[in-house]
């Protein structure tokens, strides 16, 4: 566990959803001053080592941000001790990361919409089979989410 804030966004395979949510929590995190570590991850294993969506990759240029570097990974029992906090994007993934968490992991493990106000309990609905179209929602959620966490964190003092 670090001293300062370290979030882990999670979503199925790593490269729609959760590649675009580290990417809006450090544009957010650095518009903000905030210092925190971020990173992301799948429940999957289906593209490890793989470059994000091309749909991904194009949404978030298009918010100025490069995220063609990002490499698909697995979450791994290291990361209950890395983060401090764990977003999933849905209830599956929510599922599917407590299942494998240890008895006494201290990282918050949430659903990322619980974070956004009025949107509590809704997933990030998954954009891989939809048009590049879609991935625009897919940003407004995480983006919205990405400044809730900052805003909270600000407010515990981080
Ligand atoms: P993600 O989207 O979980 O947002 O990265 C998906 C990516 C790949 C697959 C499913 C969802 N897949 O079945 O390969």
């Amino acid at each position: 566990m670090t001293d300062r804030p370290a979030i882990l966004f999670v979503c199925l395979g790593n490269i729609c959803r959760s590649p675009l949510a580290e990417a809006a929590f450090r544009k957010a995190a650095n518009d903000a001053g905030l210092a925190a570590d971020a990173d992301s991850a799948g429940t999957a294993a289906y593209h490890v080592g793989s470059p994000p969506d091309p749909r991904s990759i194009a949404t978030a240029a298009r918010h100025g941000i490069d995220i063609s570097d990002y490499a698909g990974r697995q979450i791994e029992q290291a990361d209950f001790e890395r983060f401090t906090h764990i977003y999933a994007m849905d209830q599956s993934n929510l599922r599917n990361i407590r299942a494998i968490a240890p008895s006494d992991c201290k990282a918050e493990i949430a659903l990322l919409l619980d974070t956004v106000p009025g949107r509590e309990g809704a997933d990030i609905a998954d954009p891989y089979y939809d048009g590049e179209e879609n991935f625009a929602f897919t940003w407004d959620d995480v983006w919205s989410a990405a400044q809730a966490i900052v805003s909270s964190l600000q407010a515990q003092g981080s």
